[in-house]
């Protein structure tokens, strides 16, 4: 048995048969199952139970840095933190990431989810992702537009049955600092420096955000909802306060912590699980949690939102099983 209460920020207390971890593609090549799933740092996974197959834990840091055309070509092992990346780039001058700090885990989870923050998705970022298929074993490389990058969504995320081990991120960064300051949070403010910027970032997450270190989560637990025009208005009509936002054309995004926060569910705790007092959009384990908890918990706020606005949630964790990925709906 493999313990993966390390590999999972909600600090749950489960097992896999067991692990490998994942160092170089020379290690993927020994690698001959056919139920695996791969972790950075399950810093946005739920395990429901025991998961009865392999888990490949990836550590693969190896890191190159190429000036090419005024631009950095950044190539990082998927098994690389973040956070990590981004503190050592903006130490070099190298620019573009800082919005996402303090994201939590590794590079190569990243594109998967297409991870966001104040202001910038990771995708913005991405050249290209260098993935090695477990199925027919072979290195295939994945430029900007094949990884179909969306709201926390990618190929990546929506073709799991192909099997594709992230090893390589690299990112089109650039020497000059340009801000990006579309969050409201953000506008108002100047920043000389690149790190002015991060420095900020991380104090508008540690304000709002629980630090997974200390309390288990694993960030938004839901998607921000895509409503139409006409159920935003409705809503609206009643909650003149309502944050929107445009979304695809014609559709808007709500914020799915405001909508939690309205149907009462905001810093509630149920047994061992709650939503965090200054942003509810994040389920917590306050201590001890069981996955079944959890599940409950999320199924209660999809109905009290359901309930009051008729807008439905969905979950923007990555959900596994016994037998691995499953979708929300069959929980
Ligand atoms: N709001 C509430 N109550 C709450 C939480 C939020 O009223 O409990 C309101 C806020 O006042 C604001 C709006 O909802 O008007 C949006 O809130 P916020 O700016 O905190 O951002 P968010 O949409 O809730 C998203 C990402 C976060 C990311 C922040 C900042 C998603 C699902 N989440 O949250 O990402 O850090 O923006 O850019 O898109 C993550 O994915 O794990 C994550 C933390």
């Amino acid at each position: 048995m493999f313990d993966l209460s390390k590999f999972n920020t909600f600090g749950l207390q489960v097992h896999a048969k067991d692990g490998i971890i994942i160092e170089s593609e020379a290690d993927l090549r020994k690698v001959h199952t056919d139920r695996s799933i791969t972790l950075g740092h399950g810093s946005d996974v739920l395990f429901t139970d025991d998961y009865n197959g392999t888990v490949l834990i990836n550590q693969i840091k190896s890191l190159s840095i190429e000036l090419k055309d005024g631009k950095y070509i950044v190539r990082a092992g998927a098994g690389l933190v973040l956070d990590e990346l981004i503190s050592y780039l903006v130490n070099k001058g190298i620019y573009g990431l800082e919005n996402l700090s303090l994201v939590p885990g590794t590079v190569g989870a990243a594109p998967i989810q297409n991870v966001g923050a104040y202001g910038v998705e990771v995708g913005d970022l991405i050249s290209e992702v260098v993935v090695y298929d477990l199925q027919r074993h072979i290195t295939e490389s994945f430029p900007k537009l094949k990884c179909d990058f969306g709201y926390r969504t990618s190929y990546f995320k929506q073709h799991k049955e192909r099997k594709l081990f992230i090893t390589k991120v690299v990112f089109e960064l650039s020497s000059e600092f340009s801000p990006k300051l579309q969050y409201k949070g953000l506008a108002e403010e100047e920043f000389k420096t690149a790190l002015d910027l991060r420095n900020r970032i991380i104090e508008l997450r540690n304000k709002k955000l629980p630090d997974p270190k200390l309390v288990g989560n694993a960030g938004s637990f839901f998607k921000n909802p895509v409503v139409s025009f006409e159920t935003a208005h409705r809503i609206r009509a009643q909650y003149p306060d309502l944050p929107m936002y445009p979304a695809i054309e014609g559709d808007c995004k709500l914020a799915a912590g405001w909508l939690i926060e309205k149907s009462g569910c905001k810093g509630i705790t149920h047994g061992c699980v709650g939503t965090w007092e200054s942003q509810a959009l994040v389920i917590v384990n306050r201590g001890g949690a069981k996955p079944h908890e959890i599940v409950a918990l999320a199924k209660y706020i999809m109905t009290e939102v359901y309930n009051r606005f008729e807008v439905k949630l969905e979950p923007e964790v990555r959900t596994f099983d016994a037998n691995g990925e499953v979708s929300w709906d069959n929980l």
